[in-house]
């Protein structure tokens, strides 16, 4: 059976395109999605690729990821600066994590600069743009295969 990589992103990011272009750039977050499933492919892994607004509905997707999924990649978005729930669900189900940022977070607001994300993700990928979600299935690749 393939190996599933769940891919969720948090809120806005659904705007990806229109939203700060000069920050985030022009690809949609379908664009990006075209491209993690079609590395995914050659990586031999099933991306399930999700999206929402909601802090919760992130959470639960971090916890049913523990019995569907290898790995996971996550942009949390705004709620990587605020977010207790996510950081305690990503240690409790013990599957890794990539954290990844299409901008570099450390080069912005002051605000930006901590994440609660980080410290239970395996790795991280920050300022890539678009590319670092394939960079962050690149590494994941590694680490799951070797499990
Ligand atoms: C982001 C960075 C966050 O600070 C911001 O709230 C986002 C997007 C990024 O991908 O660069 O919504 O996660």
């Amino acid at each position: 059976m393939t190996a599933t990589i769940f891919v969720l992103n948090g809120p806005n990011l659904n705007l990806l395109g229109l939203r700060e272009p000069e920050v985030y750039g022009s690809d949609t977050l379908n664009d990006i999605e075209d491209r993690v499933r079609a590395r995914g492919k050659t990586l031999g892994f099933e991306i399930d690729f999700r999206q929402t607004n909601v802090e919760g509905q992130l959470v639960d997707w971090v916890q049913e990821a523990r019995t569907k999924a290898k790995g996971l990649i996550i942009n949390p978005a705004a709620y990587t600066h605020t977010s207790v729930a996510l950081h305690d669900a990503i240690k409790a189900v013990g599957v890794p994590a990539i954290e990844v940022h299409l901008s570099n977070t450390y080069a912005r607001e002051d605000f930006r600069h901590h994440s609660y994300v980080s410290p239970v993700a395996h790795g991280i990928v920050v300022g890539f743009g678009a590319y670092g979600y394939e960079l962050a299935l690149e590494g994941l690749a590694r680490i799951v295969s070797k499990n």
